[in-house]
């Protein structure tokens, strides 16, 4: 199992403020969809329970089962609870990269938002969550490409720690032009995607400054593994944080909503 590289108590409040800042907003990426609100519903890597709240609340949706394989972060979501969600949502300690069996065949929708961008093996999580599909039970993913390393600087020393960054990690931050392709991959078909550009502009800067800096308070030893030393990795999110608010420089990148159905065959524990 890899390890999210986010994972630490301050990330809970990141993670919920991020669903209503405007680059990452739940609302606008839900806006054309429906839920029946019978059906059942995955929240795969479910974090803080924001989008599962979000689909009681919203939707209508009386059945979610919301799984993260962070116990901190599943006992963070379960304090978030109230009111219908209390009884609508259930949270279950789970490794997407090998989905228990006991999974399979049972959902009419299987939502999966920012997590496979963190994963070393993103297809062995996409077939686990084909699997978990009723027929004819779709997928959706939410995933970002370019995020956080499509910052354009001419800041030499900046792009020297930047290049090792994008050499160094496990997990691919340019996944989501990929997504429609891999869900093929895993055997689902009626394959839709749609695309959004995200710019760090006026409002949205700020905001992904927030947001760098939130992410920042939870990668200090990430970074520093990466780069071999504290030191290194304080001046990386130092040059980051500077480079970000140059007017030149542009930070740029895209998030694709995509989904599939499970019309093949229906897998059983
Ligand atoms: C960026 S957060 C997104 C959380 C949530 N989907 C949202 O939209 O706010 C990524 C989440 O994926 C979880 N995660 C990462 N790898 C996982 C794995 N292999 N199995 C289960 N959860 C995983 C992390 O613990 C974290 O809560």
């Amino acid at each position: 199992m890899g390890v999210y590289s986010l994972e630490s108590a301050a990330e809970a409040s990141r993670l919920e403020e991020q669903a209503y800042r405007d680059n990452y907003s739940i609302e606008n990426e839900f806006r054309n969809f429906s839920f029946d609100p019978d059906e059942r519903v995955m929240d795969a890597g479910c974090g803080t329970g924001v989008l599962s709240r979000y689909l009681v609340e919203h939707f209508g949706v009386k059945h979610v089962e919301a799984l993260d394989y962070s116990d901190l972060r599943l006992k963070q979501a379960r304090d978030l609870l109230k009111g219908k969600s209390k009884k609508a949502i259930h949270f279950m300690q789970q490794d997407l990269s090998q989905l228990d069996p006991r999974f399979y065949g049972k959902y009419d929708t299987v939502i999966c938002r920012y997590v496979i961008e963190h994963m070393a093996e993103p297809l062995l999580a996409l077939q686990g969550l084909q699997k978990a599909l009723k027929k004819n039970g779709r997928l959706i993913v939410v995933e970002l490409d370019g995020v956080f390393t499509n910052l354009y600087s001419e800041n030499v020393l900046f792009n020297h720690y930047l290049e090792e960054f994008k050499r160094k990690i496990h997990f691919d931050l340019n996944i989501g032009k990929k997504v429609p392709n891999y869900l093929k991959r895993v055997g689902l078909s009626h394959i839709e995607w749609d695309v959004t550009l995200i710019k760090s502009q006026g409002k949205t800067l700020q905001e992904e400054r927030e947001n760098t800096v939130q992410r920042f308070r939870s990668l200090r030893d990430f970074f520093t593994e990466i780069f071999g030393q504290a030191e290194k990795s304080d001046e990386f999110m130092q040059l980051y944080l500077e480079e970000m608010g140059r007017p030149e420089n542009t930070l740029v990148f895209n998030k694709y909503i995509c989904t599939g159905k499970n019309c093949g065959p229906v897998s059983s524990a």
